[in-house]
């Protein structure tokens, strides 16, 4: 498929007014995705585990008007929100061309999230892909006609526009993005991983540490800016592919020390990068080192199969096989929610992804 398979050329006109609902998850990448193209365009394929309990709910609510300009109002948890609008004015500069009907409507735009804003988890994959399949709601009451294949992938191919990782946020359980060897896949839109997946990764565990609540001290954006001429980036490119295509092995044959090893690698490798661009960060905190070999040693005398990756931030997520729930919940609880601010974590898992609640 390509961009212009997105573009939608009719629609009826004589819709006035109406109201959709969806609720989004967030996403947790296993091979990351850092560098990109114009147009989000990703220098390398990324693979993710899409999660259940954090997410954002968006109903958008839309009445015909007159004048061609973007038109529209945010609300977060309620309250009318500025803070929010340039982001969402820059997606819609993005998209238009494939939902036109953006310049027919003024948008109410209602959103929260089920996770602390102020937790430091990443709100836009989960905030732009509902705000993406709220659009792709609206394009269906406009009597345009898609099965739900298409719908899903112009969803993902929209909140990709908006926040590349939003792409992997449609759909559960796996979703890939990036074009690839290894798996069906595409550049401008998430797939869901429809290879084997061994039952030791049913319904996965992901509980994240807050360590640091702040503000980033570096933007996803900025940071993927920093892989252009960047020492690495032609290596690091080419391991995310390597990488890929080991998961999928380890996928299939359920090999948790393998995917232990290629999981924890691609986290400090992001960092990594982020340590060795110009200019250069260091976005995990002295807390986030002490979870980490607390994790090591948890291991060694253990035979557990608890591992961790990170985010652009200092935050952790500890993912675990399900049948290790509660001894590693135990183990959070008793040595690691110390290092957490005001001891808070987030217990989540594996999920199926978006939901439909008005459409
Ligand atoms: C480190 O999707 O937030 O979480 O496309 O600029 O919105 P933009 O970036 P974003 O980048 C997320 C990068 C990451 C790794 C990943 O999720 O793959």
């Amino acid at each position: 498929m390509t961009e212009q398979d997105f573009i939608l050329k009719s629609y009826d006109s004589d819709l006035n007014e109406g109201a959709v609902k969806w609720t989004s998850p967030s996403n947790i990448a296993l091979v990351k995705y850092w560098g990109k193209r114009a147009h989000q365009i990703p220098e390398n394929p990324s693979i993710s585990f899409t999660l259940s309990n954090c997410k954002t709910i968006t109903e958008v609510s839309f009445t015909k008007k007159e004048g061609s300009d973007f038109s529209f109002d945010v609300y977060f948890e309620g309250e009318k929100n500025e803070a929010f609008k340039p982001k969402i004015q820059t997606f819609f500069e993005r998209i238009e061309a494939y939902v036109p009907f953006l310049r027919d409507f003024h948008f109410k735009i209602d959103t929260s999230n089920t996770f602390p804003h102020s937790s430091g988890i990443a709100s836009s994959a989960s905030g732009m892909s509902a705000l993406a399949l709220c659009l792709m709601s609206i394009e269906k009451q406009l009597g345009v006609t898609h099965n739900t294949d298409f719908f899903n992938k112009k969803a993902s191919f929209l909140a990709r526009l908006g926040s590349g990782s939003a792409c992997r946020s449609i759909e559960g359980e796996l979703v890939v993005w990036g074009q690839n060897k290894s798996t069906a896949s595409s550049d401008l839109f998430g797939v869901r991983y429809a290879e084997d997946v061994h039952a030791n990764f049913k319904n996965y565990q992901d509980t994240i540490l807050l360590v640091d609540k702040g503000e980033k001290q570096v933007s996803s954006t900025v940071g993927h800016k920093l892989m252009f001429g960047h020492p690495f980036a032609a290596q690091r490119f080419n391991q995310a592919h390597e990488n890929l295509e080991k998961l999928t092995a380890i996928l299939k044959s359920g090999d948790l020390d393998e995917f232990i090893n290629i999981v924890e690698s691609e986290a400090l490798t992001l960092h990594a990068m982020m340590m060795t661009s110009m200019p250069y960060f260091i976005l995990m905190k002295p807390n986030t080192l002490e979870i980490i070999n607390k994790i090591w040693s948890y291991r060694k005398e253990s035979d557990s199969k608890l591992c961790f990756t990170l985010d652009a931030g200092a935050n952790v997520h500890l993912l675990y096989p399900e049948n290790e729930k509660d001894t590693v919940l135990r183990f959070i609880e008793n040595q690691l929610s110390r290092y957490c601010q005001n001891g808070h974590f987030i217990e989540d898992q594996v999920g199926k992804g978006s939901e439909c609640v008005k459409n």
